[in-house]
Parts: C-alpha cells; sequence; structure tokens
C-alpha cells in the first residue's frame, strides 16, 4: 500500500497545539530529553527507551493514530520516561523548546523525514529555518542533533541548513559527506526496511557549538540557494 504523506501546510496542521511541559510527561521530569521528530509508529523510541533508561524520551508525530498506537504500547510496558505527542513539530515545537529548562535537550534526531520532491512543496519538509533555531537554542555546547534518511534530495538540504547556521560541527573523526555508522544502538524502522534491501543510508551527526544563533532570514536564504543551485 503506497501511504500519502500528510500535508503539515493544510489547515487543520496549521492549528498550533500546547505541548505539556516535562512535569506532565515524565516521571523523573529533571532527566534530559532526547526529542525524536517525526516518530511515526514509536518502535524506535519504545526499544531505546529500554535500552538507555537514563534519559527521557519525547516523540513528536503528525499522524494522530500512530501516536495513540504508540502511546499504548508505551503504556502498556509502564514505561514512565517516555511519551509521544500528537503535532506539527513546526508549529507546536518550539514554543515547547524554548520553554525548557536551559540544558535539558540533550539530542535531537530527525530520521527518514518524509521526502518532498517538488519545489512546491518544499515548504511541507520538517526541518524549516524556525525549527532548526528553536533546536540550536535548546542545545547546550556539545549536545547533538542526528540526521538520516535514504534520500539525497531530502538530507542534502538539510545538512546546507545546518552548516549554515554556523551553530553546529561534525564530530572531527566522522567520515564525510557521510557517516558509517548509526551513533544510537538501535535503529528506525524505515533505517531497518532500507539496510534490508541494500540501500544506502545517508547520516550525518553535528555537535552544537557555542556559536550564537543565526538570523532566520540567512538560514532562509541558504535553503533557497541550495535548492536552487547554480
Ligand atoms: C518516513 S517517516 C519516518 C519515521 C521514522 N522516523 C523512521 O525512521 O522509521 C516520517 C514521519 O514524519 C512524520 N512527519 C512529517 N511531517 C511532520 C511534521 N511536520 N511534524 C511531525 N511529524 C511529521 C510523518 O507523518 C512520518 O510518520
Amino acid at each position: 500500500m503506497v501511504r500519502q504523506h500528510v500535508n503539515p501546510l493544510s489547515r487543520f496542521f496549521q492549528q498550533p497545539r500546547p505541548l505539556p511541559p516535562p512535569d506532565e510527561l515524565f516521571r523523573e521530569p529533571e532527566q534530559p530529553i532526547h526529542l525524536d521528530i517525526g516518530s511515526a509508529r514509536g518502535r524506535f523510541l519504545l526499544a531505546l527507551a529500554q535500552a538507555e533508561p537514563q534519559r527521557n524520551y519525547l516523540g513528536v508525530e503528525i499522524r494522530r493514530a500512530l501516536v495513540e498506537a504508540a502511546e499504548a504500547d508505551r503504556q502498556a510496558l509502564g514505561l514512565g520516561h517516555l511519551h509521544y505527542l500528537f503535532c506539527n513539530a513546526n508549529i507546536s515545537l518550539q514554543d515547547w523548546l524554548t520553554a525548557l529548562p536551559a540544558g535539558q535537550l540533550e539530542r535531537g534526531t530527525i530520521q527518514f523525514p518524509d521526502p518532498w520532491f517538488k519545489k512546491k512543496h518544499h515548504k511541507r519538509r520538517v526541518l524549516q529555518p524556525p525549527l532548526l533555531q528553536a533546536i540550536a537554542a535548546a542545545l547546550a555546547p556539545g549536545r547533538e542533533l542526528f540526521l538520516q534518511s535514504d534520500v539525497l534530495a531530502v538530507i542534502e538540504p538539510m545538512v546546507a541548513l545546518v552548516e549554515a547556521s554556523g551553530c553546529f560541527e561534525r564530530p572531527p573523526a566522522d567520515a564525510r559527506p557521510w557517516r558509517e555508522h548509526n551513533p544510537l544502538p538501535v535503529p528506525t524502522e524505515r533505517e531497518t526496511h532500507v539496510l534490508q534491501q541494500g540501500l544506502p543510508v545517508y547520516r550525518v551527526l553535528y555537535l552544537r557549538n557555542e556559536a550564537p544563533l543565526p538570523a532566520l532570514d540567512a538560514l532562509e536564504a541558504t535553503l533557497e540557494a541550495a535548492d536552487n543551485p547554480g
């Protein structure tokens, strides 16, 4: 079955949903947080939260039915350090990230985001300049942003945007342009599917540096240039 992507720009998904603060989400709300954007059915975070229970995990996802199924799984296991929320990451996440206590976001992941190939659909891509700015603002120096995709046309504009921000560096030992291995101990569902087919996965790990946040219009211009080379 071919599944249509959700259009995050449709009116329904433009309505902001206030996201609960950590003390309403987690049993130990002061623990560091791993934020997974586009958590889908949630099996990646469910496995990772059990493999590495020393931090909290939040998955955000625009498909409500997937969030409900993922929440049912984690409730059945009684996991108090994992939560899934239904939202459009581009509309609802920025306020939540801004309100987080300084230094609490330990890692952000955006893995195999939906591809939007047509130029008129580029605004539907999940990593937009305001979201990147909010992630960069919430990550303390040394904290991680991990991106992966099996589609070059998806990951290349993300890389262009992150690097234009000036707020992130790759670990010096990492291979260029793509990191060879996933730094996380658990693959995502899409990653497993792609690897089973023997297809390549493009990965980049970034560490937040000490640079101040860039101007939004400079980031928008970078994205525009990455989409219109030459
Ligand atoms: C191709 S799936 C990948 C899922 C998972 N990360 C994996 O690697 O298996 C991308 C997911 O991102 C979700 N998504 C797309 N745009 C989103 C948005 N603006 N906010 C939250 N989730 C979004 C989609 O609904 C979909 O479940």
